[in-house]
């Protein structure tokens, strides 16, 4: 069976990713902020995770040593956008932002490196908001934006390192999609975001890249 580790799966994309998973027959460890989720399955291991804390970070790698668990597809989905339509940058709230979507993120990643598998991906849950070769119209959110740039280069910085080891990194757009973060009047359902990171997940791509619906973006 194989095995997937998703951040972040209490609600949104992160709920609809697991349920995929797990639909598909694979093994998914899931985390969670408070440690629950509002679903179950046999093969759905939930984990009390936040990303930015890192003894956190410590007992759950250590509790992939104990159980001597693979793993063959990781996403880092967890995220948050806390840019209040402002259009100047506020710093504590951009430090904020960066905690979960770069740092946390960086740090989870490092930490899992020793347990995903020689053919395993890393999916980077990305935005067209962090896209440097957009038009950019607006000038709102501008600390998710940046953010998500960073995240783009981690991705890129990350394949190359992991080049040897056969591990596959790429930034992916969901689309806009409707959950807490993108709102009601997004244009995809969590499930059909979650349906098509699954697609993307079981393909061959080249590493290092940003794609979107299985196209390649710009970055
Ligand atoms: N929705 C969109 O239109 C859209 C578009 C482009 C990209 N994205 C990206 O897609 C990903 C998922 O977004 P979403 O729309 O599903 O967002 P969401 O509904 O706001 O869900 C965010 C998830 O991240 C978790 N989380 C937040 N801070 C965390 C931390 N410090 N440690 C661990 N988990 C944490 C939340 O946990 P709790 O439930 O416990 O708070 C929640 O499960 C994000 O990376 C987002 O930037 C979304």
């Amino acid at each position: 069976m194989k095995t997937v580790f998703i951040t972040g799966t209490s609600r949104g994309i992160g709920k609809a990713l697991a349920q995929k998973f797990l639909k598909e027959g694979w093994r998914a460890f899931a985390t969670s902020l408070t440690g629950e989720l509002d679903y179950t399955h046999k093969d759905l291991i939930v984990l009390n995770l936040d990303i930015t804390d890192h003894e956190a970070i410590k007992r759950v790698s250590n509790k992939m040593v104990e159980e001597k668990i693979k793993i063959d597809v990781l996403i880092n989905n967890a995220g948050v956008l806390l840019d209040k339509d402002d259009e100047s940058v506020e710093i504590e709230r951009l430090r904020d932002t960066l905690e979960v979507n770069l740092f946390g993120t960086i740090a989870i990643t490092q930490s899992l490196l020793p347990f995903i598998n020689s053919g395993g991906k890393i999916i980077n849950i990305s935005s067209s908001a962090g896209q440097l070769t957009r038009d950019v119209t607006s000038t709102r959110y501008p600390g998710y934006k940046i953010s998500k740039t960073a995240l783009n280069m981690f991705t890129v910085t990350l394949a190359k390192r992991l080049e040897s080891d056969n591990i596959t990194v790429a930034s992916v757009h969901p689309g806009w999609t409707k959950t807490d973060m993108g709102g009601s009047g997004a244009e995809f359902t969590p499930e059909e975001a979650a349906g098509y990171i699954y697609d993307f997940s079981q393909k061959d791509v080249e590493s290092g890249k940003f794609w979107f619906r299985g196209e390649r973006m710009d970055w």
